[in-house]
């Protein structure tokens, strides 16, 4: 950790690249994997816009449900040890393909949300934003109250561009950073995925925090097989204990 902690300490600008894995000490199943939100599930059927053009109310009531599942949903001591570390450099970006809003929640502020936000409604017609209602579900689907078309949930659905804006974003920290934080994802799902080697072609120093091995963990500077809820806390620790050394 002391060597993490003396790359990021001596970083101009630390990012940090987040997947599902984050939030899997907060309860909320990760996307792969036996347990996972797409084991015994079809995407294609839940979380395309082909499927929302031919069926909106399934895909809108899969939406509800994993609302459901968000409501009772906490940030736990990784997500805190983001916001501390983002604290003590001068400058941060926290890129998360994760669309639970924990990041928000735990106090992070420059934040690059790829995928969206599942507690965000957007019309199809005029791309309005609203904040989805928490109290559960709706009679019918909502209607824009601007201009009245359908609304749809505000993530980011297989074979969807990603917002310009974030992913732009998103790809100038990578490639200016000096360091790069890849915390609790399989790495399998581009641009987010390409974002890792872009900032180790660009000369950051990269690590990954996961339990397991990913596609990307050779390309990596080095590997800590813990959890981030672990992994994340001892980093800051060492960081403030540089601090005071
Ligand atoms: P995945 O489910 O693909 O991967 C989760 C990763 O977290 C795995 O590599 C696990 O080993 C790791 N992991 C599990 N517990 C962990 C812990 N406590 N600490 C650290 N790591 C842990 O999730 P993502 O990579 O985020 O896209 O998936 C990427 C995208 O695919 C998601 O944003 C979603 C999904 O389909 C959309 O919905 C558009």
């Amino acid at each position: 950790m002391v060597a993490v902690a003396d790359r990021l300490r001596r970083a101009q600008h630390v990012c940090c690249l987040i997947g599902a894995g984050i939030s899997a000490e907060s309860g909320i199943p990760t996307f792969r994997g036996p347990d996972g939100f797409w084991a015994g599930r079809s995407a294609f059927d839940l979380a395309t816009p082909e499927a929302f053009a031919r069926d909106p109310e399934t895909v809108w009531r899969f939406c509800l449900w994993r609302r459901s599942q968000l409501v009772t949903k906490r940030p736990n001591a990784g997500h805190h040890a983001l916001v501390a570390i983002e604290r003590l450099v001068p400058q941060f970006t926290l890129v998360t393909q994760n669309v639970d809003g924990l990041h928000r929640a735990a106090g992070s502020a420059n934040i690059l949300e790829l995928h969206g936000n599942l507690m965000v409604d957007r019309c199809t017609a005029c791309a309005l934003e609203t904040q989805a209602a928490t109290d559960g579900g709706f009679e019918t689907i909502p209607i824009c109250p601007e201009c009245r078309a359908m609304m749809r949930p505000g993530v980011v659905w297989f074979g969807e561009m990603l917002s310009l804006d974030a992913i732009q974003k998103a790809d100038a920290a990578a490639r200016s950073c000096q360091a790069m934080l890849v915390v609790g994802t399989s790495s399998v799902v581009h641009p987010a995925a390409g974002l890792a080697e872009m900032a180790r072609l660009h000369g950051a120093f990269t690590v990954e925090i996961n339990p397991e091995e990913t596609p990307l963990s050779r390309i990596m500077n080095m590997c800590i097989r813990m959890p981030a809820g672990e992994a994340l806390p001892a980093i800051v620790e060492a960081m403030n204990s540089s601090d005071r050394g």
